[in-house]
């Protein structure tokens, strides 16, 4: 039996991966975060505190503990201490990172995250664990954060780039990639690139959500300087938005079989993730 930890829980993918491993009959789960309820999990699943920047505080999280699921959005210098202290624990680690090495415009424009995401592969590599990196694209979870406020408010989207084209991925199969990863051989030394079924500019994923709605809403072109003003993201993440997007426009998105390939299943698509999330985007 292979016992997992879930570190970063609480959040957008670390929550699906926790749903997935519960639901696939997994047992020995622990779901870590700084502020975990074992309200909000599913049966069978444990709660334990720990915090990234608190090395010794894992220790109790990870006794027992085989294998690891690591969302990392702590501050970057924690890295070092907290690596080695999960190594010491686990024997396989599976990092949710990012496709920063993909050789598409979109994912080689300026970010800062590439950097603390290869920064951290790399103390993973040197600790001696078994690695497996996942590197999804753009989340379709993005939309609720981006744009649900407004469609709640209106039938337009300001934003920026609307001809720019990503592969949304539902949380649902970043989870079912990590379910397999997490408990099968073969995974270890590899990296998969992660991204939904079709390649869809910004324009039509507004669209769609419309569509499942009921109702036509449309996104209006803004200039990046509007956005800048508009828009609610700090300046380091709208530079780097913006860079992404500029580069994208005319582009097809990258697009990957690795989900089907592990998982035996062909992604979820855009509309099934809206139809899902159905509710966020209803005033
Ligand atoms: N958004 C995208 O399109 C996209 C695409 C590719 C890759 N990514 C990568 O995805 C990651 C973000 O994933 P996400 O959206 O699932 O993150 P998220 O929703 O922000 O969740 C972060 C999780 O980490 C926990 N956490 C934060 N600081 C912690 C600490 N010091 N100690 C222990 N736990 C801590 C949080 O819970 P507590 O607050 O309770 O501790 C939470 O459970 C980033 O690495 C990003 O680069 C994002």
């Amino acid at each position: 039996m292979t016992r997992i930890a879930v570190i970063g829980a609480t959040g957008t993918i670390g929550q699906a991966v926790t749903e997935a491993l519960a639901a696939g009959g997994a047992s020995g789960v622990v779901a870590i975060s700084r502020r975990v309820d074992a309200a909000s999990l599913p049966p069978g699943v444990r709660a334990a505190q720990a915090d990234l920047t608190q090395p010794e505080s894992l220790d109790g999280a990870l006794a027992n503990v085989d294998a690891v699921f690591l969302v990392w959005t702590a501050p970057p210098d924690a890295a070092p201490a907290a690596i080695e202290r999960i190594a010491r624990h686990a024997r396989r680690l599976v990092l949710l990172s990012a496709p920063y090495k993909t050789p598409h415009p979109f994912f080689q424009q300026p970010n800062p995250m590439a950097a603390l995401q290869a920064r951290i592969e790399g103390l993973i590599e040197a600790s001696g664990v078994a690695w497996t990196f996942l590197r999804p694209g753009m989340f379709a979870a993005n939309a609720i954060g981006w744009w649900a406020s407004q469609i709640r408010k209106g039938d337009v989207v300001r934003w920026p780039y609307a001809d720019a084209a990503t592969a949304p991925i539902d949380e649902r199969d970043i989870a079912a990639v990590a379910e397999r990863v997490l408990q099968d051989d073969g995974h270890a030394g590899r990296d998969y690139v992660l991204t939904g079924p079709d390649s869809l500019t910004q324009a039509e994923q507004v669209k769609i959500i419309g569509e499942v709605l009921g109702r036509d809403v449309v996104l209006e072109e803004i200039s990046p300087e509007q956005a800048r003003t508009e828009l609610p993201f700090p300046p380091v993440a709208m530079n780097m938005l913006l860079g992404a997007w500029r580069a994208a426009v005319g582009l097809p998105a990258f697009l990957t079989n690795d989900v089907a390939a592990i998982t035996g299943r062909q992604p979820h698509t855009f509309r099934e993730w809206v139809a899902w999330n159905v509710s966020a985007f209803r005033a």
